[in-house]
């Protein structure tokens, strides 16, 4: 998908403008700056309020940039503004508060990104190029729906509002599951570039030059040749892109590449899992974003439910089309507090699976054997296999709750 490329295969191919919306003199000096050196035309400058929106429709920028400090509310509410009046021009929110209720109330106010400050130009022209091809995307989406991937494989991300709830295992048995119903070629991205533990779960390990990190060089381009020397074959056929856990490494990795990396590897494997930390951060959005199939996970606790709402909230104001989400319900906990039904009514979605507690699976994390291979008759496998033949359309064994994607 071209749409996604990352900024480094098409330089300088249209002149990029910015409004850069800040209030603080000395802060927005520092931005004009950080824009010019990533080579992108400071069009105008504006303070909060009615000039920001009033030069957003009269200069026509290619994207806004906009300053948010505390107390947050102007910025917020010019940012609802601009992107209310100009939805078309995508607002990157650059900040000093890397918090993420902050990150999440810019993100609910209608900004497509996140920067912390100082502001390096690469981060920032990467952002920007990864807000361009989304506001494309969602254009050309509008027309042509999902069919227009052409033959790319399917990309299933796996998302959720917390750590804990069994993502990363859902993740990596699914892949195995897909694998062995379908017989296809299937690939396993790692998106916690931070913590991701999905290597350890299939106990592979990752180098400098086989992990994630290595295809978020700046020096790199994410080809499919380089993608593909960059995964780790594990034994049950599953292609994995692994995370190395080197702190210095992790910021390399942005939205775009992280997009153009899954689209790479769906042009060479029929399913794409990819497994995201436990916030709703820019590289998991642009996951989402480019997702077919977004499976939303949450577990039974009240807390748990609050955060799935708000995850939907931030769906929505992706403009993830809601056909492409399914609610997976994980009793991880086996702390039932609430009923499927109730995260139902809560966050307005259908709930597409309900996977049991399984008291195996602490075992098998142990030992870095999936449970899908050690113990392929257990709860959470069956379960697995369910969602897993609902991707692919393959009918299993025991069709019980009509987990149906097509
Ligand atoms: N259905 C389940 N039954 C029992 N334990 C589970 C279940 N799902 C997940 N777990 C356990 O919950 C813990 C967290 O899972 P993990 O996949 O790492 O969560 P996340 O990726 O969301 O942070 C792990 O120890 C895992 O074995
Ligand atoms: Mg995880």
């Amino acid at each position: 998908m071209t749409l996604m490329a990352a900024p480094e295969t098409h330089p300088g191919a249209t002149t990029l403008t910015a409004l850069v919306v800040d209030p603080n003199l000395d802060s927005r000096l520092e931005a004009v700056v950080a824009a010019k050196r990533a080579g992108i035309v400071v069009a105008a400058e504006a303070a909060y309020g009615a000039e920001a929106t009033f030069l957003a429709v009269e200069r026509e920028p290619s994207v806004i940039l906009l300053s948010l400090e505390e107390p947050p509310m102007r910025g917020l509410a010019t940012v609802e503004a601009l992107h209310r009046q100009s939805p078309q021009i995508p607002v990157v929110v650059y900040s000093s508060q890397a918090d993420p209720t902050f990150l999440r109330r810019a993100m609910r106010a209608g900004a497509r990104d996140f920067l912390e400050k100082p502001m390096r130009a690469d981060d920032l022209a990467e952002a920007v190029q990864s807000a361009l091809a989304q506001e494309r995307m969602r254009g050309e989406d509008a027309i042509e729906g999902r069919e227009g991937r052409g033959g790319l494989g399917t990309i299933v991300t796996v998302a959720g509002a917390k750590g804990g709830i069994g993502k990363s295992t859902l993740a990596v048995n699914l892949a195995i599951a897909l694998r062995q119903l379908t017989g296809q070629e299937v690939a396993l991205v790692d998106a916690d570039v931070q913590f991701g533990d999905v290597s350890v779960m299939l106990d592979i390990e990752p180098t400098p030059e086989r992990c994630i990190s290595y295809l978020g060089r700046g020096s790199m381009e994410v080809t499919r040749q380089a993608v593909a020397e960059s995964v780790i074959p594990h034994s049950s056929g599953v292609d994995v892109l692994g995370v190395f856990p080197e702190p210095q490494d992790w910021r390399a990795v942005g939205p775009a590449r992280i997009a153009r990396i899954a689209t790479a590897l769906a042009e060479t494997h029929e399913y794409v899992v990819v497994d995201t930390p436990g916030t709703i951060n820019e590289l998991v959005a642009a996951s989402i974003c480019e997702a077919d199939i977004v499976l939303l996970v949450t577990s039974l606790e009240m807390s748990s439910i609050k955060d799935t709402k708000t995850a939907v909230r931030i769906l929505q104001l992706l403009e993830v089309d809601a056909g492409r989400i399914r609610l997976v319900i994980n009793d991880s906990t086996d702390a039932t507090t609430v009923t499927p039904s109730d995260v139902a009514e809560a966050t307005g979605l259908r709930v597409a699976q309900v996977i049991p507690h399984d008291k195996q699976l602490g075992r098998s994390v142990q030992r870095g054997v999936p449970i899908l291979l050690e113990q392929p008759k257990g709860r959470f496998p069956q379960s697995v296999r369910e969602v897993a033949g609902a991707i692919a359309g393959v009918a299993t064994q025991q069709p019980r709750r009509g987990f149906r994607f097509r």
